[in-house]
């Protein structure tokens, strides 16, 4: 079956094809569709849905979208589904910084340091049909970076299962235990 992946992000895709390998994964771009889908839910899941469904209505071909972001237990759950927008949410200040750095910020002085990320996948036919999972990843937020792989937060986020940050982790070994890999594992499970 051929898919479409509504992400523009390598990493993802990467992932996307490393685990659905039975599926002929194509990008958005690929199936010539360019279009920035606006990510105005409220939930990892009903973003997820309104990429698959813009993408499946626009190219006619199943879609697979995936939403996903780190919740902060010290701060309520937070950047959670603002997580790429973090550092917009605060102003010039936070832009300068960035996402990392607010987020060490906004941590300093804190001792519960547990989060995890968590990520929805969702794949949509063009006659709307819907299948979901969710995945998700534990650990904790170091107080400085370490590691050069992966992206985003990764160099901040210890997995407690790796015994390592995300960004010290080799892609394989972070697909294994990822909450992306898991949402995956767990949509390819449904089909
Ligand atoms: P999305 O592209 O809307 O799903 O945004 C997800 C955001 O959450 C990314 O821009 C990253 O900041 C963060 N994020 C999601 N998954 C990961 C990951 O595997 N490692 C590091 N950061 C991640």
């Amino acid at each position: 079956m051929t898919v479409v992946a509504a992400t523009g992000n390598a990493h993802k895709l990467r992932e996307m094809r490393e685990i659905l390998k039975d599926f002929e994964l194509l990008s958005a771009a690929e199936a010539g569709f360019s279009e920035e889908v606006e990510e105005t839910g409220t939930t990892f899941l009903e973003n997820a849905l309104l990429k698959a469904h813009a993408t499946a209505k626009a190219t006619g071909m199943p879609a697979i979208a995936d939403d996903s972001g780190l919740c902060v237990d010290a701060l309520g759950g937070a950047p959670g589904v603002y997580s790429a927008r973090y550092s917009k949410l605060f102003g010039p200040a936070g832009w300068t910084l960035g996402n990392r750095a607010l987020l060490l910020k906004n941590l300093e002085g804190k001792t519960d340091r547990r989060a995890h990320f968590t990520c929805a996948i969702a794949l949509v036919y063009p006659d709307g049909r819907e299948i979901t999972a969710e995945g998700r990843t534990y650990g904790v937020i170091l107080t400085e970076e370490r590691g050069e792989n992966g992206f985003g937060y990764d160099p901040l986020f210890y997995s407690e299962e790796l015994g390592c940050t995300f960004a010290e982790a080799s892609e394989e070994a972070k697909n294994g235990v990822s909450h992306r890999g898991r949402a995956l594992a767990a949509l390819l499970e449904k089909l």
